[in-house]
């Protein structure tokens, strides 16, 4: 079977930068409690007239450009999200038009919250690996700061917006090793957008379209799901701890990536930290992070990335990947 290289990357953050003394000013809280409980200090925030799509394809054409193709290259299209632009169609079909991807082939949105890229990274994997694509555009892409009801300190401190992209492309030689992915539908009250459309307009009232998150609760539960992963994928792939040259995480917590570390006895030098600079961009945090990991020449040709994410949903998977 054909393995999957990631050939390249590319990522996308609003200009407007958020610092926690802003949100001093909005809620109850502080810098330094912002800091100390979540290691974040600034975040991104869209301009009101850009949108999901408007980051996925700024992201894209970084990507495209860093992995030397053009958008006639791709024949799929998978964008995580949970903050498209429109019900249809999906962001996925409007990163295809804007950036003239060939009519005909397959582009679609993935929902998976927090693990959007993740998810969306197998799905792309598994049309390569079967045959069913060449070159593939895997995109995580959100607005989250959309989300936020501004009054609730439990939740406005945690988001950011921005987005990430990664080529991928048929090789005989190996790169996605393997891919991970787990969901538990039992704990939706404790991480939840409580309203879409589906449930008709009269269930909407202020705050339904927002986030509400019990914080603390989802925390231990990210905590326990995220070490079983490490340990899974590992395991699939017989290799040991030591062999992970990189951790490249989900960016929601920096309590919650040292405890991931330390499971894996890794060294925080060895692990990719963006989440000072751009809080929790749900499904955009890891091809994020990947990318400035690649273009500050941290990440290497040949190193073994250990990707990760846990959320809504409950939701969370990984992907082992020889870059
Ligand atoms: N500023 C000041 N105080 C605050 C703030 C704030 N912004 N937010 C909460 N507090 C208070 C609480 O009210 C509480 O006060 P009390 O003791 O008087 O009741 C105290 O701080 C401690 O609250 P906890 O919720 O126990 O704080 P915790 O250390 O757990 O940190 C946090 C909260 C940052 C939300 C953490 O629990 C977390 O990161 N959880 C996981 C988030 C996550 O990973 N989500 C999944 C991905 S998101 C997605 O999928 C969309």
């Amino acid at each position: 079977m054909t393995h999957t290289r990631i050939i390249g990357t590319g990522s996308y953050l609003p200009e407007r930068v958020m610092t926690n003394a802003e949100l001093e000013k909005l809620v109850d809280t502080s810098d330094a409690w912002i800091r100390e409980r979540t290691g974040i200090a600034e975040r991104r925030v869209v301009a009101d007239d850009q949108s999901c799509s408007d980051l996925a394809i700024e992201a894209s054409r970084a990507a495209l450009e860093s992995a030397g193709v053009t958008p006639e290259d791709i024949d799929l299209v998978v964008l995580g999200t949970c903050t498209p632009d429109r019900i249809f169609p999906s962001t996925a079909c409007l990163v295809q038009r804007a950036l003239g991807i060939r009519s005909g082939a397959p582009a679609f949105d993935v929902s998976a919250a927090c693990s959007g890229f993740v998810f969306a990274l197998d799905v792309a994997n598994r049309f390569i690996r079967t045959g069913g694509a060449h070159r593939a555009l895997v995109i995580g892409s959100e607005t989250m700061t959309r989300l936020l009801d501004w009054t609730d300190r439990g939740t406005c401190v945690l988001f950011g917006d921005g987005a990430g992209a990664v080529v991928l492309e048929a090789s005989d030689q190996p790169g996605i090793l393997s891919t991970h992915l787990h969901a538990d539908g039992s704990q939706e009250e404790l991480l939840h957008v409580p309203w879409g459309v589906g449930r008709g307009y009269k269930a909407l009232d202020d705050t339904s379209g927002k986030i509400k998150m019990r914080g603390n609760e989802v925390f231990k539960v990210a905590v326990r799901t995220l070490g079983r992963i490490v340990d899974e994928t590992l395991e699939a792939n017989g290799l040991t701890k030591a062999d992970v040259d990189w951790l490249v995480p989900h960016q929601a917590n920096i309590r919650i990536i040292q405890a991931t570390a330390r499971k894996l006895g890794l060294p925080m030098e060895r692990v990719v930290q963006t989440v000072k600079y751009h809080g929790n961009t749900s499904s955009a945090s890891i091809p994020l992070a990947l990318d400035s990991a690649i273009r500050d020449g941290s990440i290497k040709r040949g190193d073994l990335l250990l990707l990760e994410a846990f959320g809504g949903g409950f939701t969370w998977g990984s992907a082992l990947v020889r870059y």
